[in-house]
C-alpha cells in the first residue's frame, strides 16, 4: 500500500479499498494472482527494480529546485537556430501552463477539438504569411528532421525524367547549420540520396540532381540573393527548399516570392522557450501543387452536418498512416502544443508588433555592427537580419573576447576560424548592448563607447526588404489587450475535451496523469533560458538530471544505455531501426535489409523501416490476434540471410501479453536479425517484465505516453531508444556538442532532443520510485481488466491472453453491432462526446473496433462512469436494432448534439431532446457541449481551405 503522503497515492486513480474491490470483481484475490494470470511467467523480474523510494512532491520539488540552480542562465547570442524570446505571460500562463491545452489528445475527433484547431490553423495561416507560400502544415518536429523532410519530399516529387535516370543528388549549401547537414546525411543515406555540400554559388547543376536547399539568412546571419539560382534549378525542374528564420520574414522578402518550392524552419522564437534544445515547432511551408506530398498533419476547413464551419485534419490522417510502408514520412506527434503556442504569439502581437520585434532586432544588431566596427574589428555580412559576425583587429584574441564576455555572463559565437558572431534577440536591451561593447572595446584596449538611447526599428535593406503585408486576417488584428487576448484563448478552450474534462481512454495513447509537479519546473528559467550549445558546465543541472535519467530508464528497459535525442515515438523508431543497421554494417552485413513487422503494428512502424532504408516484410497474426509464431518462422528463414530486423510492440497492439515472445526473439537472433521493441506499451512493463529480460536489442520509450509528458494536442513527444550493450557504440552523436554518443550522425537537431521537457519524466519516476512504478503498472493492468469485465458481454473483448486477461488495454467488439442496427465505431464514437468522454481509439489496430486503455490514473469512480456510458449507449443500439428507435433519426446517428441543435423553436427528432443531449443524470452537472456537430470529411478535403478564410467567408 502507498502511503498518504507519497506521490504514488495521487498519482493512482482507485483508493486501497477500492483496489481490493475491483479485484473481486474480476475475480481474483491478490494483485499478485493478477499479474501471474495476465504476464507469462517466463518474463516477470524476479527483482523489485532498483530504483529507491519515491519522493515526496515537497522533496521532489526542492531536488529539481536544486538541480535549476546548477543551470546558469547567460544572455545568450550565440543563435543558430535558437533565440532568447519572451512567452507572452497571458500565453504561459493560459496555454503553456494550462492543463486544457497540455492534457488534450492529437484532434482526430474533431467535433470536440475545434478550439486547438483553430489555434493550429492560425499557425498555419502565419507560415503561409510569412513565406509567402500557399500551404502549410502544423507542424514539424525540429528545422533539422524539417529539412529532411523537404529533401525526401523533393526527392519523392521528381520528374519522371529524374526518377528514370535515378537523381539522387540534393545540392545543400555548406551554409546551413551543422546540425541540419548532420541530421541530412542520417537520413540521406539510407534512401540512396547523395548530397553534395558546397557554396551554393558554385553548385553543379546536371541531370543527376533533383533538388537544392539553401539558407535564409544562412548560418553566417547573412542574407544571400537565390533568385538567379532558383531560376536555374527551375530550368532543369529541381525543386528548390529555404530553411529560413520565420521572424526574419517579417522584414525579408519571402521566399515564396522568389520563387522557392518549399519554405522550412524553426518558430521557436515565436516566444516559445529555448529549452536547451526544445522542444520547439518547426514549420513547413510549400505550394499547392505539393499538397498530397507534404509530411505532416494538415489542419484544413470543412463543414459539419449543419453547415457550420468546422475545423479538422485533412488529407493526411489517410494519406500518411494507412499508407504504412508506402507512406513517405514517419510523422505522428510533432510540436502541437508548441505550434499552439507560436501561432497565439502572432495573434497578440499582430503584424505591427511582429514587424516592430523583428526592426528592433535588426536595429540593435545594425547598431552594434557600427559600433564595434569603429573598435577596429570588421563586420562580414553585408546584408543581415540579426546576426554579425566579426573577424578580429591583429591585436585582438578571442580567448579575450570569450573571458571577458563570460565574465559578464554572456555566450557569444566562436566560428572555426577565429571570427565572433553576435545573434541578437527579442529580449536584447540597452543594458545588453551596453555590456556586448564593453566586451568588444576592452578586448580591443579601446575606451568603451556607450549606448544611451534606444536604437529603435530599423528596416532591412531595400535589396531583400519585404514589401508584401502579412497578418491581415482578423484574428491577428483583434486581441492586442490582455482581456481580450485571455478571452480569446478560453474560447478556443471550452472547445476542447481534455483529461481536465474527464478520461481519455486511447488505447496505445496512455493518457495518464501529467502532475503538475512534474510540470512545473517548465515554467522555471533556469530551464527553459538555456541554450543547447553552451558550455555544458553553465547546463549542469541538465547535465546531472539527464545521466539520472538516462540510468534510470535503462534500469527500468533492461538495456544498457539509452540516447535521449529523438523528439517523438516515430523519432525513436527510426533511431532505433538506424542504430540496428550501423550494427550490422559494421559486422559486414550491409545487404541486412529485411524488417518483420507483424501486420497489427502501428502504421508508423513500416514508415519508419522505409525511412531507414530497410524493406518490410509483414507477417499475420493468429485468430486470438498474437503473433502468427508458425507464420513468422516461415519469414524469419525465408530471409535469414538478408533479415535486419523485427518490430513488435509488446504487450501487442492487441493488448496481449503473447507468451511466445522469449521464443520469438530468440527466433530472430537465430536466423541473425536484432529486436527492436515499440515501447508504446511501456505502461504494462514498468516494474514487472522489461525489453532486455523479453530479448529486445532496442527500444523507443513514448516519454509522452508512459513517463508522464503531456500529449499537448499531438506534441510535445520524447521519444528515447534505449539499447542493449552491443548497441551502443551506434547511438547519434551531434555535430556541435558532445552528447556522450559517437555513432550515427544526428536524428534530431538539438544534442538531447526536447531535453525541457525531461523533468516531467524524471519527476515520475523519482517520485514514484520503484515500488511506485511497479504499482502503476499493476492498477494500469487492473483498470483494463475491470472495464474490460463490466463490457465484455455486451461488446466482446475481441483478444485475451491465455487466462482470458488483457494487460493494459482491450479492443472493444462493435462490429456485429453494426452488423444487427447499422450503428459503427464512429457512431458510438461521436455519441460518447454527448456524454462527455472522447472516443476511444478508433478502428486500431483492428478495423471496426474500439481500444481502451484507462491507464492507473484513473479513479474507480471515473470508470464506473465510463462503464455506465458505454452500457448506455449499448441499449441505445439495442433500441435501434429492435426498431424501438429509428434507423437514421436516432441518438447515434445525428451524435454528437451541439448546444444550438438543442436549443431549437421546433424540435424535429424522433427522440426527445433530454436523450440527446442528457442521457444519464451525472451529465446534467457537468455537461460538455461540442462545438461542432459531425463533420463531412470529404467535403473538407474536396475544398482543401488550409488558412483563416477572408472574413466575409465566416457565416
Ligand atoms: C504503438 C505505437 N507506436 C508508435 C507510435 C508513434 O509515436 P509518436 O506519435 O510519438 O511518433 C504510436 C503513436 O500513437 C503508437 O501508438
Amino acid at each position: 500500500m502507498i502511503k498518504n503522503d507519497k506521490f504514488g497515492w495521487r498519482h493512482i486513480g482507485p483508493r486501497s479499498h477500492e483496489i481490493d474491490e475491483m479485484l473481486k470483481t474480476i475475480g481474483v484475490e491478490t494483485m499478485d494472482e493478477l499479474i501471474e494470470q495476465t504476464v507469462p511467467e517466463n518474463i516477470r523480474l524476479k527483482e523489485p527494480l532498483k530504483m529507491g523510494p519515491g519522493l515526496t512532491e515537497r522533496q521532489y520539488y526542492r531536488k529539481i529546485h536544486d538541480l535549476a540552480q546548477k543551470n546558469k542562465v547567460f544572455n545568450t547570442y550565440i543563435g543558430m537556430g535558437y533565440y532568447d524570446t519572451i512567452t507572452p505571460a497571458v500565453i504561459l500562463r493560459n496555454v503553456f501552463e494550462n492543463p486544457v491545452w497540455y492534457t488534450s489528445y492529437t484532434p482526430y475527433q474533431a467535433e470536440i477539438s475545434q478550439g486547438r484547431l483553430e489555434a493550429l490553423l492560425n499557425y498555419q495561416t502565419m507560415v503561409c504569411d510569412f513565406t509567402g507560400l500557399p500551404l502549410a502544415n502544423a507542424s514539424l518536429l525540429d528545422e533539422a528532421t524539417a529539412a529532411a523532410e523537404a529533401m525526401i519530399m523533393m526527392y519523392n516529387t521528381r520528374t519522371r525524367d529524374q526518377k528514370k535516370n535515378n537523381a539522387n543528388v540534393l545540392l545543400v549549401d555548406e551554409k546551413m547549420w551543422p546540425q541540419t547537414i548532420d541530421v541530412l546525411y542520417t537520413r540521406a543515406e539510407p534512401l540512396g540520396i547523395e548530397l553534395k555540400i558546397e557554396g551554393f554559388r558554385n553548385f553543379g547543376f546536371n541531370d543527376k540532381v533533383f533538388g537544392v536547399l539553401v539558407q535564409y539568412p544562412n548560418s553566417n546571419g547573412s542574407v544571400d540573393d537565390y533568385s538567379a539560382l532558383v531560376e536555374t534549378a527551375h530550368k532543369i525542374e529541381c525543386k528548390v527548399a529555404v530553411a529560413a528564420d520565420l521572424l526574419s520574414l517579417a522584414l525579408l522578402t519571402p521566399p515564396g516570392e522568389w520563387g522557392a518550392d518549399i519554405c522550412l524552419g524553426s518558430s521557436q522564437r515565436f516566444g516559445v522557450p529555448m529549452g536547451y534544445g526544445g522542444p520547439h515547432a518547426a514549420f513547413f511551408a510549400t505550394k499547392d501543387e505539393f499538397k498530397r506530398n507534404l509530411p505532416g498533419r494538415i489542419i484544413g476547413i470543412s463543414k459539419d452536418a449543419n453547415g457550420k464551419r468546422a475545423l479538422r485534419m485533412a488529407l493526411q490522417t489517410r494519406e500518411q498512416h494507412i499508407k504504412r510502408e508506402k507512406a513517405t514520412s514517419n510523422i505522428c506527434t510533432a510540436q502541437a502544443l508548441l505550434a499552439t503556442m507560436a501561432g497565439f504569439y502572432a495573434v497578440y502581437h499582430g503584424p505591427r508588433g511582429i514587424y516592430s520585434i523583428a526592426a528592433r532586432i535588426h536595429a540593435i544588431a545594425d547598431y552594434l555592427s557600427t559600433e564595434i566596427e569603429k573598435l577596429g574589428y570588421k563586420q562580414l555580412n553585408k546584408y543581415f537580419f540579426d546576426t554579425i559576425r566579426f573577424s578580429m583587429p591583429r591585436h585582438v584574441k578571442v580567448e579575450d573576447i570569450e573571458w571577458l564576455s563570460v565574465e559578464l555572463e554572456m555566450n557569444f559565437r566562436y566560428f572555426p576560424n577565429g571570427e565572433v558572431g553576435l545573434s541578437i534577440d527579442e529580449t536584447t536591451n540597452i543594458d545588453d548592448v551596453n555590456w556586448i561593447l564593453e566586451v568588444f572595446a576592452k578586448a580591443a584596449n579601446c575606451k568603451v563607447p556607450k549606448c544611451s538611447a534606444y536604437p529603435g526599428e530599423k528596416s532591412i535593406d531595400k535589396t531583400f526588404a519585404r514589401t508584401s503585408s502579412y497578418l491581415q486576417h482578423e484574428v491577428f488584428n483583434s486581441y492586442r489587450s490582455e482581456t481580450e487576448m485571455v478571452r480569446y484563448i478560453k474560447r478556443l478552450e471550452h472547445r476542447d475535451i481534455s483529461l481536465t474534462h474527464s478520461m481519455i481512454s486511447l488505447g496505445s495513447c496512455t493518457m495518464k496523469l501529467n502532475a503538475a509537479t512534474e510540470m512545473l519546473p517548465l515554467s522555471w528559467i533556469e530551464f527553459n533560458g538555456i541554450h543547447p550549445f553552451v558550455p555544458k558546465n553553465q547546463a549542469m543541472g541538465y547535465q546531472i538530471m539527464m545521466e539520472e535519467l538516462k540510468s534510470d530508464l535503462a534500469k527500468i528497459t533492461g538495456l544498457e544505455d539509452v540516447s535521449l535525442m529523438p523528439n517523438s515515438g516515430a523519432a525513436g523508431e527510426y533511431a532505433g531501426l538506424m542504430v540496428i543497421m550501423e550494427y550490422h554494417k559494421s559486422r559486414g552485413e550491409c545487404h541486412r535489409k529485411v524488417c518483420l513487422i507483424p501486420s497489427s503494428a502501428h502504421g508508423t512502424n513500416p514508415a519508419s523501416a522505409v525511412m531507414a532504408g530497410m524493406e518490410v516484410v509483414v507477417t499475420p497474426c493468429d485468430e486470438r490476434g498474437n503473433i502468427d509464431v508458425e507464420a513468422l518462422k516461415l519469414k524469419a528463414e525465408e530471409h535469414k540471410d538478408d533479415l535486419a530486423a523485427l518490430m513488435i510492440t509488446y504487450p501487442s497492439t492487441h493488448g496481449v501479453f503473447e507468451a511466445s515472445v522469449v521464443e520469438v526473439c530468440e527466433l530472430i537472433h537465430h536466423f541473425g536479425g536484432q529486436v527492436y521493441m515499440d515501447g508504446a506499451n511501456m505502461n504494462a512493463q514498468v516494474g514487472i517484465t522489461n525489453p532486455g529480460i523479453i530479448g529486445a536489442d532496442v527500444c523507443h520509450l513514448n516519454l509522452h505516453k508512459t513517463f508522464a509528458i503531456p500529449h499537448g494536442g499531438g506534441g510535445p513527444g520524447v521519444g528515447p531508444i534505449a539499447v542493449a550493450a552491443h548497441l551502443v557504440e551506434f547511438l547519434p552523436s551531434h555535430p556541435v556538442m558532445n552528447n556522450g554518443h559517437v555513432g550515427l550522425h544526428a536524428v534530431s537537431a538539438a544534442p538531447w532532443g526536447s531535453a525541457s521537457v525531461l523533468p516531467i519524466t524524471y519527476g515520475y519516476i523519482k517520485m514514484l520510485g520503484g515500488d511506485g512504478l511497479r504499482k502503476a503498472t499493476e492498477v494500469a493492468i487492473l483498470n483494463a481488466n475491470y472495464i474490460a469485465h463490466h463490457l465484455k458481454n455486451n461488446y466482446g473483448i475481441l483478444y485475451t491472453g491465455q487466462n482470458g486477461r488483457v494487460a493494459h488495454e482491450m479492443i472493444l467488439e462493435c462490429r456485429h453491432l453494426k452488423q444487427t442496427s447499422g450503428i459503427s465505431e464512429i457512431d458510438i464514437a461521436k455519441r460518447l462526446m454527448d456524454y462527455g468522454f472522447h472516443a476511444p481509439t478508433l478502428s486500431f489496430p483492428v478495423h471496426g473496433t474500439l481500444m481502451v486503455e484507462p491507464t492507473e490514473s484513473e479513479s474507480k469512480r471515473e470508470l464506473d462512469r465510463f462503464i455506465e456510458t458505454m452500457n448506455s449507449i449499448f441499449a441505445e443500439i439495442k433500441e435501434v436494432e429492435s426498431g424501438a428507435a429509428d434507423k437514421t433519426d436516432n441518438v447515434l446517428k445525428n451524435a454528437p448534439h451541439t448546444q444550438d441543435m438543442i436549443v431549437v423553436d421546433e424540435w424535429e427528432h424522433a427522440y426527445p431532446r433530454t436523450k440527446a443531449a442528457f442521457p444519464l443524470q451525472w451529465i446534467c452537472e457537468n455537461k460538455f457541449w461540442p462545438f461542432v456537430t459531425r463533420i463531412d470529411d470529404a467535403y473538407g478535403d474536396r475544398n482543401l481551405v488550409c488558412v483563416c478564410p477572408p472574413i466575409e467567408n465566416y457565416q
